[in-house]
């Protein structure tokens, strides 16, 4: 299933409704269906042996982990939280990838004591001095490649300035550190999300792979027995399923071809790919107010709490709206949620069927970025999840 329609919404729907799995104010339902499909895909492209760890940030609900993890799929954790959720999931820890900004001392000490075989990329040369010389865990060292890419500029981590790994202009120093012992056996990128061109991405494997190899000879010449064996091309790109040209198929094909002579293990963490489409989120209209005769305001329980990018941040995102059991286009509203700031608005003018106490509006693809984002402003009580 590439992505929820209207009629599987509504079956989904009354078949959570028929369990006694909803709630009377707004229902988060996300697909086992639409989830296996996208798992599949990345199974079906990229090389047998690739490690997809997906991305624990962009939906962390324990029982799409624990299914992720009941595939055979690894995760990718953020902060030791996530690594936490990951191994609650039953992933073993030679999937799961930690790769937080910012890990303590102490974050460094569990995944060495507790999480042996995992890969834990170092985000910046200050971090790697706090790894015991036997640090039991693979280790990652994580590269700004500082290649372009086209995105929002909230979610573009390939600037000079970026926050996020060794920038490659420090490439004297990241050989250092790379040739003069060999406790670094991967390298990380990850150049930004919501990427649809994925030219960049393919640049920057090239730069990486090329830097790996070289790496890789000096070793050899040194007389080192472990080499760069893996690369970690973090996840980002939203691949665009109805193409033929621009998909997931050209992507692997392109990726394979740059390792053909190198074969590098590849390690990828895709969130948003995976998880957006997979999900609508259903409330019910609670009321409509009629300030002007033009202007109708349909309260529903799910707003900023729900879906903080949309209404905080300047990033284009466009849920597709409808409304359950409903057609047509009679009356313009104002979707407003349930919080107490003016800007707590889902939409400013959407021309949807006359709505009336009770109507249940539906909003897809919803699955990447809002739930695991739960906002507690008003302390209302998280949305109902329903895995069906
Ligand atoms: C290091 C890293 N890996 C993976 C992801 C997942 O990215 P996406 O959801 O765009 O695939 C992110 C997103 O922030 C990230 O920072």
């Amino acid at each position: 299933m590439k992505s929820i329609s209207k009629s599987t919404a509504e079956k989904l729907y009354a078949a959570a409704k028929a369990k006694g799995l909803t709630s009377t104010k707004a229902d988060f339902v996300y697909s086992k269906e639409a989830l296996d499909y996208r798992l599949s895909l990345l199974q079906d492209h990229f090389p047998q042996n690739t490690l997809h760890a997906i991305a624990i940030k962009t939906c962390s609900e324990p029982e799409v982990l624990k299914h992720i993890a009941s595939k055979g799929f690894g995760l990718e954790a953020a902060s030791i939280e996530e690594v936490k959720l990951a191994q609650i999931a039953g992933v073993p820890n030679n999937k799961i990838v930690f790769d937080s900004p910012v890990k303590t001392r102490e974050e460094i000490k569990y995944c060495h004591e507790f999480v042996k075989g995992a890969l834990i990329n170092v985000n910046c040369f200050e971090e790697i001095e706090r790894y015991p010389a036997d640090f039991k865990g693979k280790l990652g060292l994580r590269i700004n490649p500082l290649i372009n890419v086209d995105t929002d500029k909230n979610l573009n981590v390939s600037k000079l300035n970026s926050k996020f790994g060794i920038p490659i202009t420090q490439k004297d120093q990241i050989f250092k550190v790379l040739t003069e012992s060999n406790r670094f056996t991967a390298i990380h990128f990850h150049i930004g999300s919501g990427i649809s061109d994925f030219a960049p991405n393919l640049k920057a494997f090239q730069v990486i792979t090329d830097l790996a190899s070289e790496v890789n000879a000096i070793r050899t010449k040194k007389g080192f027995k472990n080499k760069i064996d893996t690369i970690d091309i973090g996840g980002g790109i939203d691949f665009d399923l109805e193409s033929e040209t621009i998909g997931i198929k050209t992507f692997c094909t392109a990726l394979k071809e740059i390792n053909k002579n190198t074969d590098f293990k590849i390690v990828t963490e895709f969130g948003k790919f995976i998880h957006e489409k997979n999900s609508f989120a259903i409330s019910t209209v609670e009321y409509i107010t009629k300030n002007t005769p033009e202007s109708h305001n349909a309260f529903i329980h799910i707003g900023a709490d729900l879906f903080l990018r949309k209404i905080y941040s300047q990033m284009d995102i466009n849920y597709p709206i409808s409304v359950l059991g409903k057609e047509g286009e009679d009356q313009t509203y104002r979707i407003v949620g349930p919080l107490c700031f003016a800007g707590d608005v889902l939409f400013e003018s959407v021309k949807l069927p006359f709505l009336e106490e009770g109507n249940q509006i539906i909003l897809f693809n919803t699955g990447a970025n809002t739930i695991s984002m739960w906002s507690r402003h008003c302390s209302r009580e998280e949305v109902n999840f329903v895995f069906v």
